[in-house]
């Protein structure tokens, strides 16, 4: 009997040094993962300080996310503090800091397009896999705004993962934005801002970091575990049919209340969603409706 404990006692000890094995092995994979030179091909857009790009440029640093993470101000913020040991700060945006005071044209395309630093590490949580199909259009009204902004001492970026997150990320389960970006697309074709499904479809990049390339939903990769799963926004899932007429859904957006009342997970970032206009929350509407059932899975 004792002989029996004792050797369950070794293959339990073996199987625990074998799991600290393989956590190690993943999480130097993805130092060196994270250490890569990622070269893309970068066309640059010229600047723009015209009074139309300048306010474009705001209402798109509002209501797609930069926001949320940057700050209004621009000059970085802490916007995940996780006593798991997620801890990310997003980087002072304006030309306070050393990084930005730096960029060049290229360099504006290759972090927002490519989600790629300058010195061609690619970089973290920045959902760049969100804006790579902005048009240059956009892009340029986008960056017009940030570089408008008045400089502002700020720190720099810092992001820690808990062990689990560096290991899954060595072994290619979570992956950097840079990693899920087809980089040989060319820029999405200009885009006129109107009530319609095409429309939708290009202002619901902004969706895909967290319901995934389908929208069809699932846990957030690299995410806290006490995120909700992002929901199923095709036909499949269930979250769609209680928005059975475009203000409920606006509605939602807007407040972040579901039709009957009950808050949707904070995760969802609505400081900047409910900034989006009627155009771009009707267009989106009516791309989510028009989903197929079964579109690819992430
Ligand atoms: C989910 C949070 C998040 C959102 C949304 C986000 N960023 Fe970032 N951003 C970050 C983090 C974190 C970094 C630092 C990444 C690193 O250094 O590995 C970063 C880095 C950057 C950099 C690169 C700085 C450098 O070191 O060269 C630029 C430029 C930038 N962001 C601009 C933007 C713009 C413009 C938007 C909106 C279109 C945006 N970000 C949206 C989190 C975010
Ligand atoms: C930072 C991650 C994140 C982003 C970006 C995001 N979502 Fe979500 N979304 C979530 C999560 C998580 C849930 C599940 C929330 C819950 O279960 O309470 C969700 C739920 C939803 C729901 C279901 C609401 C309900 O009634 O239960 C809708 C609709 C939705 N998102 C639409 C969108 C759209 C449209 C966009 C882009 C404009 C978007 N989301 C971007 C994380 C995100």
């Amino acid at each position: 009997m004792k002989r029996m404990i004792r050797i369950g006692l070794w293959s339990l000890t073996g199987v625990c040094v074998l799991a600290a094995g393989v956590v190690l092995v993943g999480v130097l994979a993805g130092e060196r993962k994270g250490a890569r030179i990622v070269s893309v091909p970068v066309v640059s857009l010229a600047y723009r300080d015209d009074a139309q790009a300048l306010a474009r440029g705001k209402y798109l640093y509002e209501s797609r996310g930069c926001m949320d993470c940057h700050g209004a101000s621009g000059k970085g913020r802490v916007f995940i503090d996780d006593p798991g040991g997620l801890y990310v700060r997003a980087p002072n945006l304006t030309s306070g800091s050393a990084v930005i005071g730096r960029y060049r044209e290229a360099d504006w395309v290759r972090a927002i397009r490519h989600g790629v630093a300058p010195s061609g590490r690619a970089l973290m949580v920045m959902p760049s896999e969100d804006y790579n199909r902005l048009s240059d259009d956009d892009l340029g009204a986008l960056v017009a705004y940030v570089r408008s902004l008045p400089p502002l001492p700020g720190e720099v970026a810092e992001v820690r993962l808990p062990w689990m997150v560096r290991a899954l990320y060595g072994f290619g389960l979570v992956k950097d934005a840079a990693e899920k970006i087809d980089h040989g697309l060319p820029p999405a074709r200009p885009m006129t801002a109107t009530v319609s499904p095409e429309y939708g479809a290009y202002v619901a990049n902004a969706c895909l970091g967290c319901h995934g390339a389908g929208l069809r939903g699932g846990k957030i990769p690299g995410a806290p575990p006490d995120w909700p799963p992002a929901a199923d926004l095709t036909p499949a899932g269930s979250a769609m049919a209680r928005y059975d007429a475009p203000e409920k859904f606006v509605g939602m957006m807007r407040s972040g209340l579901r039709p009957d009342g009950s808050p949707v997970s904070r995760v969802m970032p609505f400081d900047s969603f409910g900034r989006m206009d009627d155009v771009d929350l009707g267009a989106l509407y009516l791309h989510l409706k028009a989903l197929p059932a079964q579109s690819a899975s992430r």
